[in-house]
C-alpha cells in the first residue's frame, strides 16, 4: 500500500489531496496519514498542507525494497528484492533463498555486512550505507565451463552502468574487478550450486565502493565519490546496475557470449599486458591476448604456446 501511495505521489505534479488517496485505494483518510507516516520515518520528504494534501519532496537513498522497485523497469532482475540494514553476508540469504526454489533474479541486499566476502577467500569490508553489498540469484542455462563467460558479461554491465549513473569510466581487470585509475571501486564474486553437467543456481555478489571517502579506503582501493567528488545516488547505481545485468543476460540468451566479449575486450584493462597469473597450482606469466568462446582468458608464453586461464589472481606486469 504505501508503495502505491508513493507511485500516485510521484506522478502528481504538486499536491494530491488525502481525499483523493483515500478514494483511489479505498482507505480511510487516518490510514493514508499512518502510511505517510511511515514512509517519512523511512526517510521520504513528504510536504502535508491543509486543504490541498500531500507532495512528495524526496525519496531516501536507502536500500529499501519499495523505493528500489520504483521505476526500476526490469522483469527478471530484482523481480523480488529483500534488504536488510545488517547481515552476515548476502551471499548465503542468496544461497538459502535459492535452494528454497526462489525465481531467478531475488536480489538480497545490506546496508552494511559482518562477514562481506571476496574472491579467493578474502573479506569484502561493507561499511555501513556508503557502499553497495548485494547479491542475485539467476539460473542461466549454460555449461560448468561457460561460467566465465557469466562472469565477464556481470563485468561489463556493472561497469557500464557505472559509467551512465557517476560518469566514473572504469575498466575491467580479468577476471572482473572493476578499477578506475587503477584502483578496486567494485568486485564480482560468483558461487555456483550444481553437478559437473548441470547447473543449479549461481549467486553473483557484488559490492561497490559508493560514498566512501578515500581516507577509509585501502590505498589500492577507490570509491566513485572519491573518483568524482559528486555523491552518488546508491538507490539509483542498484537500479542501473539490475538493469543492465538484464540487458546483457537478454543478449547473452539472444546471441551467446560473443558480443558481450566484445564490449568487454573494449573495456579490458588486461588485454595485451604482460601479465602473471597465481592460481594455488602455481604462477604463470605471459601476455593477455584475448578470451576464447566460453570468456577464459588466453595467455601467450614467451615460447609463443597460449593456454588460458578461467580463474585466479592476475597482476599486471607492464
Ligand atoms: C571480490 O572482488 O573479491 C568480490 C567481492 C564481492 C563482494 C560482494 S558484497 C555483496 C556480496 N556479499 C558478499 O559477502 N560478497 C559479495
Amino acid at each position: 500500500m504505501k508503495e502505491k501511495i508513493i507511485q500516485f505521489l510521484r506522478t502528481t505534479q504538486g499536491f494530491l489531496s488525502g481525499e483523493e488517496i483515500s478514494k483511489s485505494l479505498s482507505l480511510s483518510r487516518s490510514a493514508v496519514w499512518k502510511h505517510v507516516k511511515h514512509l517519512r520515518e523511512e526517510g521520504y520528504k513528504i510536504d502535508a498542507v491543509s486543504h490541498r494534501g500531500y507532495r512528495l519532496v524526496s525519496c531516501p537513498d536507502k536500500l529499501l525494497p519499495d523505493v528500489i522497485k520504483l521505476e526500476l523497469r526490469t522483469k527478471i532482475m530484482g523481480c523480488e528484492i529483500i534488504c536488510y540494514d545488517q547481515i552476515g553476508s548476502t551471499m548465503d540469504i542468496a544461497s538459502q533463498k535459492a535452494f528454497d526454489g526462489v525465481p531467478e533474479g531475488l536480489v538480497v541486499c545490506a546496508e552494511t555486512q559482518a562477514k562481506g566476502r571476496g574472491r579467493l577467500g578474502r573479506q569484502w569490508s561493507s561499511s555501513k550505507g556508503k557502499g553497495l553489498y548485494f547479491s542475485i540469484v539467476l539460473r542461466p542455462k549454460v555449461l560448468l565451463q561457460e561460467i566465465s563467460g557469466l562472469t565477464l558479461l556481470l563485468s561489463v554491465a556493472v561497469s557500464k552502468a557505472i559509467k551512465i549513473v557517476s560518469d566514473v569510466s572504469v575498466k575491467i581487470k580479468w577476471p572482473n574487478d572493476l578499477v578506475s585509475n587503477q584502483k578496486k571501486v567494485s568486485g564480482i564474486l560468483t558461487e555456483l550450486n550444481g553437478e559437473v553437467d548441470r547447473i543449479n543456481f549461481v549467486i553473483v555478489g557484488i559490492g561497490v565502493n559508493v560514498n566512501e571517502s578515500k581516507r577509509f579506503l585501502p590505498k589500492e582501493a577507490t570509491s566513485l565519490f572519491d573518483q568524482s567528488g559528486k555523491k552518488i545516488s546508491r538507490v539509483k547505481l542498484l537500479q542501473e546496475i539490475l538493469r543492465e545485468i538484464e540487458r546483457y543476460y537478454l543478449i547473452f540468451q539472444d546471441q551467446g557470449f560473443e558480443p558481450i566479449f566484445d564490449q568487454w575486450r573494449e573495456l579490458s584493462e588486461t588485454l595485451g599486458k604482460n601479465v602473471k597469473i597465481i592460481q594455488p597450482s602455481g604462477v604463470i606469466e605471459g601476455r593477455a591476448i584475448d578470451v576464447d568462446s566460453q570468456g577464459a582468458l588466453l595467455i601467450e608464453k614467451e615460447d609463443k604456446t597460449i593456454i588460458k586461464r578461467t580463474s585466479g589472481e592476475v597482476v599486471h606486469l607492464r
